[in-house]
């Protein structure tokens, strides 16, 4: 049994959305893949990517404490919170194969990735698959028990795929129409580099800036307007206008700001998505001018990953 599970994207709205304002959420074709097969008494974990393998006693699983099992972690207690909630006594084994081609650690969503993926391969094995919001409820609360504190953004865009708008921590699925617009859409993630800061630091810094406030009235005005656009042009220009908002805030990088140049220039748009300090760009690619993007992409030294809304 295969499961696989889109990752997110930030669109507009980032460090916004902490002061209680809007931002809007993607689910993009970036994926993570879940492998579920049947072992006799035992739990064996297989992380592909990172070439680690982790094997335990059905019977040890209550015990255990999945903050202690480094890169393990949100796999295993999303195993527990799962099999907890719908009441399965361990008494078949499994082995989950767990890969993926989300870049890590860069505001894309890949441990939400394999969270949401993991509970639903549970749910599937033991023949009680999961309804969308006992899904997403038990992804928030694994994120909430690693992380220590979790936003909705990642779990919910995950497991209702489309767009989404997050506000004070709840989320609304963005009109059809609107959806159908992005659809058209074909966009670029490019990671540019390593993010220099973890999400919390750059949170604090931002809220020492004293005219945060008037910045992120303004990104609202941009994200209204791109509701209203059915346009790539005008969504691109957009984009472009909340990057230099966000350059305001201080947390983009010369190396991210020269990627959304060509991206302005070669795309419709283009911004550093999630919380910044390096980490990546999305581009809304024009396709006339695609190759010539790639061509100038390509002497900056980044990763390229194309890629489309999941609905
Ligand atoms: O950690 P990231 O890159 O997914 O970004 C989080 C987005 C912020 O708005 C900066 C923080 C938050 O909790 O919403």
């Amino acid at each position: 049994m295969i499961v696989k599970t889109p990752s997110k994207v930030i669109l507009f709205g980032e460090h916004a959305v902490v002061y209680g304002y809007r931002a809007i959420s993607m689910a993009i074709d970036l994926t993570s893949t879940v492998e579920i097969k049947e072992n006799s008494d035992k739990i064996i974990l297989n992380l592909n990517d990172l070439n680690k393998s982790l094997k335990l006693n059905l019977k040890d699983l209550k015990e255990i404490e999945p903050n202690n099992f480094g890169d393990f972690k949100y796999c295993l207690c999303a195993i527990k919170e799962t099999m907890d909630y719908l009441n399965i006594e361990p008494k078949k084994g499994f082995e989950l194969n767990i890969s993926s081609n989300i870049p890590i650690s860069c505001g894309l969503g890949s441990s939400a990735s394999i969270t949401i993926g993991t509970i639903k391969a549970i749910g599937k094995f033991y023949n009680k698959p999961l309804k969308d919001d006992e899904i997403a409820k038990l992804g928030f609360s694994v994120e909430k028990k690693i992380q220590g504190k979790a936003s909705v953004t990642d779990t919910s865009t995950i497991t209702y795929k489309g767009i989404l708008e997050i506000k004070n921590n709840k989320f609304r699925k963005i009109r059809e129409d609107f959806e159908e617009f992005l659809k058209s859409c074909k966009f670029l993630i490019v990671y540019v580099e390593k993010r220099k800061k973890k999400t919390a630091e750059l949170v604090n810094e931002v809220a020492k800036i004293e005219n945060k406030d008037e910045i992120f009235k303004e990104i609202d005005k941009v994200i209204e307007n791109a509701l209203k656009t059915y346009n790539k042009e005008e969504f691109g220009k957009c984009m472009a206008k909340n990057h230099d908002l966000l350059k305001k805030l201080n947390i983009s990088t010369p190396k991210i700001d020269k990627v959304v140049d060509i991206g302005n220039k070669l795309g419709f748009g283009a911004k550093l998505t999630g919380a910044g300090g390096g980490g990546c760009v999305i581009i809304l690619v024009n396709e006339e001018k695609e190759k010539e993007l790639l061509k100038e992409l390509n002497k900056e030294n980044v990763k390229i990953f194309e890629c489309k809304m999941v609905y």
